[in-house]
């Protein structure tokens, strides 16, 4: 959990299982400040003391800003998941169908960094 001045400014959350941490959700509640990359260290440093070797997470096709974000602080694509949110769409309908900039919500994009 990220604070500032004890008001929570944004949160990451993990699964360790093995030798991997999954990135399972990163909300910045303050954008460009940041917080974000702040995260990432400490989900980092998390990850190092559980003996993970491996740091990896999806993201949908659509978000570029996180694929941005990812990859400019060490993470590489590895896999996409294609028609990953169509076939998660079925059992939830509430999932949008557009996403960020207008674009049809369809993949997961997976990526990941070596601890
Ligand atoms: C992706 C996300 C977590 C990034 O959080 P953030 O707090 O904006 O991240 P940061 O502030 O560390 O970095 C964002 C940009 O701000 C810039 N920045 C950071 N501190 C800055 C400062 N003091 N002044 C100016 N710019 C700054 C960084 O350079 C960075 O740009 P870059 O990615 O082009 O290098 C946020 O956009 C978010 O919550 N998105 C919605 C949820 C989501 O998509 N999560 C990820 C999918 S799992």
């Amino acid at each position: 959990m990220a604070l500032e001045q004890g008001e929570t400014v944004g949160l990451v959350t993990c699964h360790v299982a093995g030798a991997s941490c999954e990135i399972v959700t990163l909300d910045s509640l303050r954008p460009n400040l940041g917080i974000g990359a702040a995260l990432i260290q400490a989900v980092k440093m998390v990850a190092c003391a559980a003996g993970c070797r491996r740091l990896w997470l999806t993201t949908t096709n659509d978000n570029l800003d996180a694929l941005r974000f990812y990859q400019k602080r060490g993470f590489e694509l590895v896999a996409m998941h294609r028609g990953a949110v169509a076939a998660a769409r079925k059992l939830k309908p509430e999932i949008p169908l557009t996403g960020d900039h207008g674009i049809p919500i369809r993949d997961e994009i997976e990526l990941e960094m070596a601890l």
